[in-house]
């Protein structure tokens, strides 16, 4: 399946400036957290978002984001946020407070193998969403670890189709919320 739309892309590197460990996971994700502080990071995508409408004109806009972007996603769907739409894959790091304030359409691509998003994590999303009653949609995939949709071993057939099927989910969902 194609998208029937083009999208204006801007792709967005919350790591701005960052210099990562890349010796060890445990020293890496103590320089995201520790260089990349939530203070930062939004300061980045507010400024995206306000040159995407300012400069570029747009007047709706999605924003994809994978693992650690999740978060962003989430904190920018709540009202005034500035996004229309969002699309998360294997989010980390999501508090409940954060999913309970977002307002706009969301679809969520979650796998059954990834650690940072529990069947109690993920129920407890879902009936946020429903209590709320929020345009939304959680895709749960097997034999799908975290990070699934950005990088897998695509020679084993259910995390080459969960990471495809993330990918269309993602399309159909901007297609159907912010053309
Ligand atoms: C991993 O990296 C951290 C930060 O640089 C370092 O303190 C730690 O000793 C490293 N661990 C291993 C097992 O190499
Ligand atoms: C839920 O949202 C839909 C779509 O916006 C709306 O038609 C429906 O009335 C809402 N239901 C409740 C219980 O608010």
């Amino acid at each position: 399946m194609r998208s029937q739309f083009s999208y204006l892309l801007l792709a967005v590197l919350g790591l701005k400036n960052g210099v990562i460990n890349t010796g060890n996971s445990t020293g890496r994700f103590a320089d995201i957290n520790g260089i990349h502080t939530q203070e930062k990071v939004e300061a980045i995508i507010a400024s995206s978002i306000s040159s995407l409408r300012k400069q570029f004109g747009a007047k709706k806009i999605g924003a994809v984001g994978y693992c650690f972007g999740g978060k962003y996603v989430a904190r920018f769907l709540a009202p005034g946020g500035g996004l229309d739409a969002g699309f998360t894959a294997h989010p980390s790091g999501v508090t409940t407070d954060e999913w309970a304030a977002v307002g706009g359409p969301l679809s969520i691509a979650f796998g059954t193998l990834d650690g940072s998003n529990t069947p109690a994590q993920r129920a407890a999303a879902e009936a946020i969403f429903t209590t709320k009653n929020l345009t939304f949609q959680t895709t749960l995939y097997s034999n799908a670890e975290h990070g699934f949709a950005v990088r897998t071993d695509l020679s084993i057939p259910q995390k080459k189709f969960a990471q495809e099927s993330a990918y269309f989910q993602a399309v159909r969902w901007f297609d159907a919320w912010i053309k």
